[in-house]
């Protein structure tokens, strides 16, 4: 069976690096606007009988770029794609995954709901916020890991004594996980959040006195859990300055002047999610290409029977 790569608009770069890493180039669909704003997608690739892949990160303007993907993935089942698998960097409103206050919507499950709208097969996501967000999926998800990739980078210039600290409780299985195959320790702050943007730490669980601290998370978004952990960690005794790492690097909002004042030595993501701009702060990024390459590779081979 053929297979096709397509890219909504929201990370040509990345999707190319998907293409580059399994020797396929990009399908061709031009994405463009009606006059009264109106998405216009035209599918020039023949996708009829193919198994197709379809590239959409869901950062800012998330609306814009879900309804891309919903569009995009029903002109391939109209054209007659044998399935249509979305991939899915970045996936917006994933922190919606339960009701905080019972007065809002599940939106993790409005998400999902739309994304299967567009008649997508199954999902590939990227180091999803928690599992539960799974769940929320209509259709079957894949997960792609870019915690190896990660492991390996920072790795390269790992100093000891070390410790991974966990932001909040909810980082705490990331945290062990990034720990273990480099058979460091792990603490934990206890955050509170305030706001969307403010963040409060009410102490740290673990010893990071004399050590060189890894603080890892599955997002930096306004950076306010980063400010709240490393002035806790920094209060414990670690050492300064912090490495962060974390999955996905939104940088919203905050964001850069936030890390621009913290003693950080590295800020490691991926780029799951475009950085645009220079940044302020010392920011590494690692390609997930290699990682969403090896899921699709062996989606692929399941479905050809290898
Ligand atoms: C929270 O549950 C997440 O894991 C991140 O810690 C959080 O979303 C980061 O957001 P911000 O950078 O705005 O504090």
């Amino acid at each position: 069976m053929r297979t096709v790569l397509l890219a909504g608009s929201s990370h040509p770069a990345l999707a190319k690096q998907v293409g580059a890493a399994l020797q396929l180039p990009l399908g061709r669909c031009d994405i463009e606007r009606f006059p009264d704003g109106e998405l216009n997608i035209q599918l020039h690739e023949p996708v009829r009988g193919a198994e197709v892949f379809l590239l959409q990160s869901l950062h800012a303007p998330v609306g814009e770029h879900l309804l891309e993907l919903a569009l995009i993935s029903d002109a391939c089942q109209r054209l007659g794609a044998s399935s249509v698998t979305a991939v899915v960097p970045y996936l917006g409103y994933a922190r919606q995954d339960r009701r905080v206050t019972g007065k809002e919507p599940l939106g993790s499950r409005v998400v999902a709901d739309l994304i299967a709208a567009g008649r997508v097969d199954r999902v590939v996501c990227l180091d999803l916020h928690s599992r539960a967000v799974e769940g929320c999926f209509p259709r079957p998800v894949e997960h792609a890991d870019a915690v190896p990739l990660l492991i390996a980078h920072v790795k390269a210039n790992l100093v000891l004594p070390a410790v991974v600290v966990s932001p909040d409780l909810g980082a705490v299985k990331r945290a062990e996980a990034f720990a273990r195959p480099l058979g460091l320790p792990v603490a934990v702050v206890h955050k509170q959040r305030i706001s969307g943007a403010e963040v409060k730490a009410m102490g740290v669980v673990g010893d990071v006195a004399g050590r060189h601290v890894i603080i890892v998370d599955d997002m930096i978004s306004t950076g306010g859990t980063l400010v709240a952990a490393v002035q806790t960690v920094l209060e414990h005794g670690a050492r300064s300055p912090v490495t962060v790492v974390a999955s996905h690097g939104l940088f919203v909002g905050p964001a850069q002047e936030r890390l621009a004042a913290l003693p950080l030595a590295r800020v490691v993501v991926t780029d799951s999610v475009p950085f645009i701009g220079k940044a302020l702060f010392p920011l590494e990024v690692v390609s997930a290409a290699p990682a969403l390459a090896d899921v699709i590779r062996r989606l692929v081979a399941s479905s050809s029977g290898n």
